[in-house]
């Protein structure tokens, strides 16, 4: 970021902004974790506490609300108490779910659980953003905030090899025992080694200098700059002074004043997180099983599908982290929203070609292997375009006065849009699997016509410079 060209190694500068992102991106972490560690253990709940379909679909749909809440308020503690102590809060709300729901009394306090950690994944969601947008020299930025994707996206893998470890390590399902408790109950617990972690670490990282700024400590602000990007640090400070200059502190409400000329911005953040998930992606990570079924492939190999869509999703990501800085944030978006329309396409003829022999997926159809590849295709255009540019955009395209609050409700809108889509699944596959899927593809098409439309090219330039011109239409 601040090497010189042709440098090899990387500068100490680099290094501590790099540290400083990667304790912000844990919150990524915890958040993939939180949102698919469930999966190992929701078959197992259920027939411990003898509930049905509709409790157990609470229990896990709460968490989705409970994250639109988090990320809602997240922007009002964020402002009020600095970026760090946000981060402290959410790992005290991430033990505390991961212990209470793995020592649950009942359905009912479980539930309860998953919402304190939801609200903790989305208080994550808008902090890790913003904080690493905020702590970034231009030059490095995407890089550094697609981090936070990378997070998420090893937290959703390794939360699945740890359940998949702690489930053979007890000799047999989620239900069987170890060391006292049964295998389902340590898969909730072992996300407090992460939230402790996350916890201690934010111990070891500055303030964000924009948000020092905003409470009048310039000479503070000054020393994490000093440290992070180097050059006249005293301009840059000047800068932001400018750029957060009021006289009070913005609130959600202020958003829908237009005559901050701030309202089409925030449009463009609310659209771009609901469009990220109207195409359907956690469908694949949270159905998978289920979907492969309908097109003829067993229960056995669809835990491997599983697994190798999570690594298309990893490497897309890394690819992205590698990309966003030297091609711009739209031409991955493009790229993106083009290839995901065309392998939805194709799954939405696959899924509605398939046919069954006396009621059972007819496996000699070539319609299995489409979606297959179609699904796997899909999730690599999504790794490398709409998951990570999402989320580099919500914590860079908003005016530093107005970020914390205007990131809040593009998340919540984020986190609501995950759950319409997760809630209306299954009745609207039942009804039809290839409609279901045809919707998917609009959204997605609709995506190609608003990024050229709407989003702006945010590669490169300071978080100030972009405060200056209004973001709201193409550059
Ligand atoms: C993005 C989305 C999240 C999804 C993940 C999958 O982070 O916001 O909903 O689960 O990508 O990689």
């Amino acid at each position: 970021m601040s090497e010189p060209p042709g440098a090899s190694t990387p500068s100490p500068r680099t290094l501590r902004t790099l540290h400083f992102a990667t304790v912000a991106a844990l919150g990524g972490f915890l958040f993939g974790y939180d949102t698919a560690v469930i999966n190992g253990a929701v078959t197992a709940i259920r027939s411990v506490f003898g509930v049905g379909a509709f409790a157990t679909g609470l229990a896990v749909a709460m968490a989705l609300i409970g994250s639109a809440v988090g990320a809602w308020n997240a922007g009002k503690l964020a402002d009020r108490y600095g970026r760090l102590v946000t981060m402290r809060i959410a790992a005290v709300l991430f033990l505390l779910s991961a212990l209470g729901s793995a020592l649950p009394f009942t359905i009912w306090d479980f539930t309860l659980w998953r919402l304190v950690g939801g609200v903790a994944v989305g208080m994550a969601s808008v902090i890790a953003p913003a904080y690493i947008a905020e702590i970034s020299p231009a030059r490095g930025r995407g890089r550094l905030g697609a981090l936070q994707q990378l997070a998420i996206v090893l937290g959703i893998a390794i939360s699945q090899a740890v359940n998949w470890a702690i489930a053979g390590a007890a000799g047999g399902g989620a239900e069987a025992t170890i060391l006292g408790l049964a295998a389902w109950q340590w898969m909730l617990a072992a996300e407090a080694v992460p939230a402790v972690l996350y916890g201690l670490l934010a111990f070891t990282i500055p303030e964000s200098p924009r948000y020092l700024v905003t409470r009048g400590h310039a000479g503070r602000a000054h020393r994490v700059l000093s440290t992070t990007e180097g050059g006249d640090v005293d301009e840059r400070i000047a800068e932001i002074r400018e750029s957060v200059a009021n006289d009070h502190r913005p609130r959600v409400r202020d958003l829908r004043d237009a005559r901050t000329g701030l309202l089409p911005v925030v449009w463009v953040g609310i659209v771009l997180s609901v469009l990220q998930q109207f195409g359907g992606i956690n469908v694949i990570f949270y159905y998978s099983s289920a979907l492969w079924q309908s097109v003829g492939i067993d229960e056995s190999r669809s835990l491997l599908l599983s697994l190798s869509t999570q690594i298309f999703n990893i490497l897309g990501t890394v690819i992205a982290l590698a990309l966003l800085d030297r091609v711009g944030r739209r031409p991955l978006l493009l790229t993106g929203s083009a290839g995901m329309t065309v392998m939805l396409g194709a799954a939405t003829y696959a899924f509605g070609h398939a046919t069954t022999v006396n009621g059972e997926p007819n496996l000699a159809d070539p319609y299995g292997p489409m979606a297959l590849v179609a699904a796997h295709a899909f999730v690599f255009f999504f790794a490398i375009s709409w998951g990570p540019v999402v989320w580099v955009l919500l914590g860079e395209m908003f005016p530093n006065r107005f970020r914390a609050p205007a990131l809040a409700v593009a998340a919540a809108a984020q986190w609501l849009a995950n759950f319409v889509i997760t809630a209306t699944f299954p009745p609207l596959s039942e009804a039809s699997l290839s409609m279901t899927y045809l919707g998917y593809t609009a959204f997605a098409g609709v995506s190609v016509w608003f990024v050229l439309r709407w989003v702006p090219e945010t590669k490169g330039r300071t978080l100030e410079d972009m405060d200056r011109t209004a973001l709201t239409r193409t550059g």
